[in-house]
């Protein structure tokens, strides 16, 4: 018996001069969560926002900030964000940061702790901090940019996480970013949170596209 889908819109392709109006919109139209990615332009070749305008968006809605690090050396920057008002910060494991000591600091500033991989990591590589975290992030896409195309190749990873962590008590949330829209969230059954950009900011009915992949559950 599978849970409702958590959905969280990536800010990424939201109309960021009208970025109050967006978030407030999609809250509106069903979003449970709000995706905030952070690049840097090294970790990834895309540069978009940092601390302060997590801070805005926290704001104009009480929605979980679900916030993607893609940076490279995320520890320098975890305060901040925290003090801007994420929820969760999700680190990637390529990072140049100690990924262990980078996940217990985001627990010990209050807010909850997320791994996340590149298509091409294998997912042995976050075993050792599956223990450490809330969340587990599957990239779908090759992380810097929104409207890329699903990976199907990554949704072994997912079943595998969901296989793992059967019957345990207070398992981390399996979490999907990457070409998530009608098509794909089929093949997602084993995920608690989708995160979908383009499929929902690109659209003129944010309600519909929400409530398309609330219903493909
Ligand atoms: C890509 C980002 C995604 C992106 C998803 O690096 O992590 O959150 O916004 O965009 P879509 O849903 O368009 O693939
Ligand atoms: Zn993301």
């Amino acid at each position: 018996m599978s849970k409702a889908f958590l959905i969280a819109p990536s800010i990424l392709s939201a109309d960021f001069a009208r970025l109050g109006e967006e978030i407030r919109a999609v809250e509106k139209a069903g979003a449970d969560w709000v995706h905030v990615d952070v690049m840097d332009g090294h970790f990834v070749p895309n540069l978009t926002l940092g601390a302060p305008i997590v801070k805005c968006l926290r704001s104009v809605t009480e929605k979980p900030l679900d916030v993607h690090l893609m940076i490279e050396e995320p520890h320098r920057y975890i305060e901040d964000f925290a003090k801007a008002g994420a929820d969760y910060l999700t680190i990637h494991v390529e990072s140049r940061s100690n990924i262990a000591d980078t996940l217990a600091a985001i627990r010990d500033l209050g807010v909850r702790p997320g791994i996340t991989l590149k298509p091409s990591t294998p997912l042995s590589d976050i075993d050792p901090y599956l223990q450490m975290v809330d969340l587990v992030l599957v990239m779908t896409v090759n992380p810097g940019f929104g409207g890329q195309s699903f990976m199907q190749g990554q949704v072994k990873k997912i079943t595998e996480l969901r296989r793992r962590f059967q019957g345990q008590s207070g398992a981390p949330l399996i979490e999907v970013d990457g070409g998530v829209n009608d098509q794909t969230v089929h093949q997602l059954k084993d995920v608690d949170v989708l995160v979908a950009g383009s499929f929902i900011f690109k659209s003129n009915d944010y309600k519909q596209k929400i409530n398309q992949l609330k219903g493909a559950q």
